[in-house]
């Protein structure tokens, strides 16, 4: 079977410097208003229909969103969507490029034309909001501002009224939100949009002709998460998870909500990762960014899914001084910048997800030297990374906060992994709501106030708020490897990661931990893993792929040192890089493979990363991108000869040959295999 596919260069953006020009007009009165994409593909229309606000999007003459509705129900007040005139219209138009201080492309570039709509209801309470509508070329995204006003001050909303009426029923990726119990991570299902139940976003949708739609939000600062639910046939309404008391969202004028997002791609090779998302939230606000480090990890954790060792105190502790010494000594001799290690505060004895008021931020186990850790590894020029599990025990945590982090700036601890195992707080908050959208943040300034970068669990969805805190590295938000290794799970299947990479992934950076050689967890107690219980379903060389595929700055190779030993596989996750020049996705369809091309930001390297689902694949691949004239050469990581991620996933083929930008490789992929290559320079 083949599938050729050929570079789109425009994926490998050229712009440094780009004109900003700001254009700003006004009108009254007018009932009907337009927005143009700078490439004028993408509009919006904004109209009063029967008194009600609603929105319209088409492109190129194709209707994607029929007139939907906005507004806002409020606890104690009438709702606000109806009786409404239009009081008030501008425009605004931006062209700029900012560098991103570490990312998956280097610079991104703001292209938008803006229209804002106020609308005030003629009668009753007589209050105004307003609507600000961005086109850019990859999408539409539009944000209410409820401005300060006699009759609106504090508020408490229990329903956004916003809906988004497709014209036809497209095919949707979805993971369900009414499952409170799994913060995203479940294995993502497709159907017709019509058939969904209530889901998370980001939700990617493909038309009959082939267009791929992702409906997100931006800027979730202080307002519940998003989740969508369709309604009467293709109508998707806005639903948010709640307060213990049922309020959905608590303000006071002025006050804007996170943007509503919906990015247009014509095919799944042009649906590209988040920058829509990043040119929506504000600019930096930490000014000096240097401690700010991508970085690849390892860490006392794999061990601890496989049974192997234990996060709680006894014979088979993890984390004593002797075994995170020799983390630290193997991740010094092999180039990582940083080691985890979970299991080092006290409080993980007994059932640690229900005891949340118990762990201790401060306090290490008696056979963990805290202190001398950190000085070694230091001293080793590696950092210590932290680790606080909160078991949804969120007060108790902002209780030891300030201390926890003055400790680990003291020590040198340059990030923390944070974790939210539960349903939602003790006082029944919802583990995506407010409440917690709140935490988040404030943990997020404070880290960046202590010098800290930050991986979270069972975070809140990646709504671009690493562009205003670049501290904010990565997080999990998705099923990773870890449910590999939990017996009775049955694992990921080969095809998940195909799916997660136009799905999750569109939203921003992963945890998602690749890297595991012993894919049978031969290592585990009980030996390796047959078929039908869960282990790694993936050959080996798609592990590799994998780093190449799923972006974090913070990568993991989440074996255990000893799988590394001695394995030649082991120099690609030396050599790959976790901070890039340019990204872009070269090839794929969901759920069946996917290719993704990426050039390191510090020096002349080039890197391919393909992956398959459950069916091998050949593909071909150009290597067009490469500057013309030049030799490289191409460390190639391929499936072997019968490798299958069943019966044979260790099968690996290490080759090298000399390429230029005339090549075309043929890329040949096992059943739920991959290939990693690397290319550089020849000299
Ligand atoms: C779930 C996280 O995803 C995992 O990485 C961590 O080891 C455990 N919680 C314990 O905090």
């Amino acid at each position: 079977m083949g599938e050729n596919m050929r570079i789109d260069a425009r994926w490998i953006p050229a712009f440094v410097s780009v004109a900003l020009f700001t254009s700003v007009g006004c009108g009254w009165g007018q009932e009907s208003h337009r927005l143009e994409s700078p490439d004028g593909k993408n509009v919006v229309l904004v109209e009063v229909e029967d008194g009600k606000l609603v929105y319209s999007i088409d492109r190129e003459n194709r209707k994607l969103i029929l007139p939907s509705g906005l507004g806002f129900e409020f606890r104690g007040a009438p709702p606000m969507g109806s009786g409404l005139v239009i009081s008030e219209v501008s425009r605004n138009s931006v062209d700029e490029a900012w560098e991103q201080p570490w990312g998956e492309v280097r610079y991104v570039r703001d292209h938008h034309n803006e229209l804002r709509v106020s609308a005030t209801e003629t009668d009753g309470p007589g209050r105004s909001f307003a609507v600000v509508f961005r086109a850019f070329d990859d999408g539409i995204a539009f944000r209410y501002e409820l401005p300060e006003q006699a009759n609106l001050d504090e508020f408490e909303i229990l329903d956004e009224l916003t809906e988004f009426q497709f014209a036809e029923d497209p095919k949707a990726w979805w993971i369900p939100a009414n499952d409170p119990t799994h913060r995203y991570e479940l294995l993502y299902r497709h159907s017709p949009l019509s058939t969904m139940p209530e889901v998370h976003t980001p939700l990617t949708l493909v038309t009959l002709e082939g267009l791929h739609l992702v409906i997100h939000e931006a800027n979730l600062v202080d307002y519940a998460g998003m989740n969508l639910t369709a309604s009467m046939g293709r109508r998707l309404s806005v639903t948010l998870p709640a307060w213990a008391d049922g309020v959905k969202v608590r303000g006071r004028t002025p006050f804007v909500t996170p943007w509503r997002t919906i990015q247009v791609a014509e095919s799944a090779a042009d649906l590209q990762p988040s920058l829509l998302g990043l040119n929506l939230n504000p600019p930096s606000a930490i000014e000096d960014m240097s401690w700010i480090d991508p970085m690849k990890y390892i860490g006392i954790w794999w061990s601890l899914h496989i049974n192997l060792e234990t996060w709680g105190s006894g014979p088979d502790h993890g984390a004593t001084t002797e075994n995170a010494r020799r983390y630290i000594d193997f991740a010094a001799d092999n180039g990582f910048g940083g080691v985890l290690v979970e299991g080092w505060n006290l409080g993980w004895d007994g059932n640690w997800m229900e005891n949340a008021d118990l762990f201790s931020f401060t306090e290490p186990y008696p056979d963990y030297d805290l202190e001398a850790l950190a000085d070694h590894a230091t001293e080793r020029g590696v950092t210590l990374i932290g680790h606080n599990e909160t078991s949804m025990g969120v007060e108790n945590y902002e209780r030891q906060i300030e201390d926890a982090f003055s400790l680990y700036q003291r020590l040198g601890i340059g990030a923390l992994k944070t974790g939210y195992v539960g349903d939602e707080t003790a006082d029944g908050h919802a583990h995506h709501g407010q409440y917690m959208v709140r935490h988040w943040r404030r943990v997020i300034e404070l880290a960046a106030r202590h010098g800290i970068m930050l991986n979270v669990h069972e975070p809140i969805k990646d709504t671009g708020e690493r562009r205003t805190w670049p501290n904010m590295m990565t997080r999990e938000g998705a099923r990773g490897m870890e449910y590999n290794a939990w017996a009775g799970d049955g694992g990921n299947p080969p095809e998940h990661e195909t799916i997660l990479y136009f799905t999750r992934m569109i939203s921003g950076p992963m945890d998602y931990t690749p890297g595991v050689f012993d894919i049978l967890l031969a290592s585990s107690p009980d030996g390796p893993r047959s078929p039908e219980s869960a282990r790694v379903r993936t050959t080996l060389a798609k592990q590799l792929a994998l780093y190449v595929v799923l972006y974090s700055p913070l990568q993991m190779a989440s074996d255990l040192p000893e799988n590394y030993e001695g394995q030649p596989a082991f120099q690609f996750i030396r050599d790959v890089p976790v901070d890039w020049e340019v990204s872009a996705t070269i090839g794929g369809r969901i759920g069946d493979f996917v290719v993704v091309l990426r050039k390191d930001r510090d020096g002349p390297d080039w890197y391919i990363g393909a992956i398959t689902d459950e069916n091998a694949r050949s593909l071909e691949v150009p290597l067009s991108f490469l500057p013309e004239g030049e030799s490289f050469v191409a460390e190639i990581y391929a499936d072997g000869d019968g490798a299958h991620w069943l019966d044979d996933p260790l099968a690996i083929e290490i080759s090298e040959r000399e390429v230029h930008s005339q090549t075309t490789l043929t890329v040949d992929l096992a059943p739920g295999g991959g290939q990693a290559i690397r290319i550089r320079p020849a000299t």
